[in-house]
């Protein structure tokens, strides 16, 4: 069968197609019959609510089940822009039967972020997507109490010296790779690569020396699977007989499997250490490995009870997927963005030289070995990623599942919806962001005005609070009881990714051979995590005091 083009098709349509091997028909035919059933049970619900307010504006559509999943899928956040100078910021829109309605802006990030649990949960939201893929007892399939002790201990782990310990892992693997590329290339696709990094660090960092080991056999081809199962089509239907699917419950055991393997062996390692410490108190024991696997082994809840084991297992299967895509594309993103901007590239490397030597002028081969702490020193380098995550932020939209009729702005958002917020529409915002497509990291130089004309919306005495408060135009990160945990780590691993890069490479954007020029690298929002489309590649050259003999 002729593959469909997903640039095209909205995500979901997109993704039921593209198994080439899949029964087509029977698939397509099961498929419409859930979404009658979705939809019929997702209306009714809204019938049979006695709305007290009006229910917020409606977007009209003409597909009845698709709604308005074609523009949505395509660019949602253009489309979103334009419901909303229609529909004004609260409006909600049909797709595959289900009702979606956006809450936009500083106050609707703000009102999705912090809504009560009582009224609409995450896990609602997503666990027809996450739960096959992490599996049980962690994230959306436990009530969000024992969410927030589980975000706890992972990041009771991620201390400063174990940042310390991460960031020459992180160095060394990027090297690595690095080391392996030819001198220059006129056509290097990004994506991949960075991909390969991110799953390389985080796999070392995060999940453990074990699994790192093992990427070039089982690993990478289980996150494969695992992955394709992790697509939008998954975030409405738990299960259909697609291959996808298949594949993706099997990788899901092995992959919790080969964790429980390494956590045993842990087990009777530690076992041995002991013995042999308390046969010989001469004998030192070396340190517990410090990684988040170990922490999640050794971590107690509120109420004295463990983590089960499959529990730690199934919790790095979602520690490994909510951390690969959002990192890895995040990073080409920059690349992206600066191999359009030599100027902020010599920047860069010149804030490198001034913070590791004192001289600003020293050549990128001769700059020492990075450290955490020149890390945290290196501003410039934090704007590029701000700037950069701005313009590309991985999630464009978060979702919730109201449970309970909620009111917002003079509407009621009935019970069923999904209720949603997409931070990248606010970090569009021109009234906000001045010439909002360019990138322009000196944009974070000095504290804006915000809309009541108070200097400083982002930054009070050089305190981020955008990070911290929900009412912000500025979210990629989300906010609330969901936010993320992985800020942290992300920010070193990329920074580190990205300080590496630039001594190494010059680099710019590959020419197009049938216009001459190099166009910018766009956007593919047809996947769960929005990724630079498929080929979109630099033109690069090792330095020259860098080159191999
Ligand atoms: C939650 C973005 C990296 C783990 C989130 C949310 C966003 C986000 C927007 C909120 C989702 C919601 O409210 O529905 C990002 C970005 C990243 C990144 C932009 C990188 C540039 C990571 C990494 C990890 C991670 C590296 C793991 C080490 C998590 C976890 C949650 C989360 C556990 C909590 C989910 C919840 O409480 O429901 N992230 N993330 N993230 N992220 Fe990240």
């Amino acid at each position: 069968a002729a593959r469909f083009n997903s640039t095209v098709l909205p995500p979901l349509v997109a993704d039921l197609v593209n198994h080439e091997k899949a029964p087509l028909y029977a698939s397509l035919a099961a498929l419409l019959l859930v979404v009658l059933i979705a939809s019929s049970s997702s209306s009714s619900s809204s019938a049979a609510s006695k709305s007290r307010k009006p229910l917020p504006p409606h977007v009209p559509h003409s597909v009845p089940l698709l709604g308005n999943a074609v523009p949505y899928g395509v660019q949602p956040v253009s489309y979103l822009r334009q419901c909303m100078d229609k529909f004004g910021d609260c409006f909600t829109f049909t797709m595959m039967g289900r009702k979606m309605t956006f809450c936009l802006d500083p106050d609707g990030n703000h009102f999705v972020f912090n809504v009560k649990l009582a009224n609409a949960t995450a896990e609602g939201a997503y666990d027809k997507l996450t739960v096959p893929v992490f599996g049980t007892e962690v994230v959306y399939d436990v009530p969000n109490s024992v969410l927030m002790e589980q975000k706890k201990f992972v990041k009771d782990a991620l201390t400063t010296s174990a940042f310390k310990a991460y960031v020459p892992i992180i160095v060394d693997e990027a090297r690595a790779l690095f080391a392996a590329w030819p001198d220059s290339n006129e056509s290097l696709e990004l994506f991949p690569e960075m991909a390969e990094l991110t799953i390389r660090t985080a796999s070392h960092c995060l999940m453990g020396k074990e699994i790192r080991d093992q990427l070039h056999s089982n690993v990478a081809k289980l996150y494969h699977d695992l992955d394709a199962g992790f697509k939008p089509i998954n975030v409405f239907f738990r299960w259909l007989p697609l291959p996808s699917y298949f594949a993706r419950d099997r990788a899901h055991k092995i992959m919790t499997q080969t964790f429980l393997d390494i956590l045993a062996n842990r087990r009777t390692a530690a076992a041995s250490i002991a013995a042999a410490v308390a046969a010989d108190p001469s004998i030192s024991a070396p340190p517990p490995p410090q990684d988040v696997l170990q922490s999640l082994m050794d971590a107690v809840y509120r109420d004295g009870s463990k983590m089960s084991d499959e529990a730690v297992a199934h919790m790095m299967i979602a520690l490994l997927m909510a951390g690969q895509h959002t990192s890895s594309t995040s990073t080409s993103w920059i690349i992206f963005e600066l191999a359009r901007d030599p100027a902020t590239v010599a920047a860069l490397l010149r804030e490198q030289a001034e913070v590791l030597t004192g001289d600003p002028n020293t050549p990128p081969h001769l700059l020492p070995e990075l450290t955490y702490d020149a890390l945290r020193k290196f501003t410039l380098l934090d704007r590029v990623m701000k700037e950069s995550l701005r313009l590309h932020s991985p999630i464009h939209t978060v979702m919730r599942l109201v449970i309970q009729d909620l009111e917002y702005k003079g509407y009621t958002i009935p019970a069923g919806h999904f209720l949603c917020a997409s931070p990248s529409v606010s970090q569009y915002d021109p009234a906000k962001f001045p010439n909002p497509e360019k990138f322009d990291p000196s944009r974070w130089e000095t504290p804006t005005a915000g809309e009541d004309g108070i200097v400083g919306e982002w930054n009070i005495n050089g305190v981020d609070i955008a990070q911290k408060a929900a009412r912000s135009s500025y979210l990629p990160f989300g906010a609330g009881r969901h936010r993320c945990i992985g800020e942290f780590f992300a920010h070193k691993q990329i920074g580190a990714i990205i300080s590496m890069f630039v001594r190494e490479f010059e680099f710019e954007m590959k020419r197009d051979s049938k216009t001459g020029e190099r166009p910018k690298a766009e956007p593919d929002f047809t996947s769960l995590i929005v990724m630079p489309v498929k080929g979109s590649s630099i033109e690069y050259r090792r330095r020259e005091a860098l080159r191999k003999a």
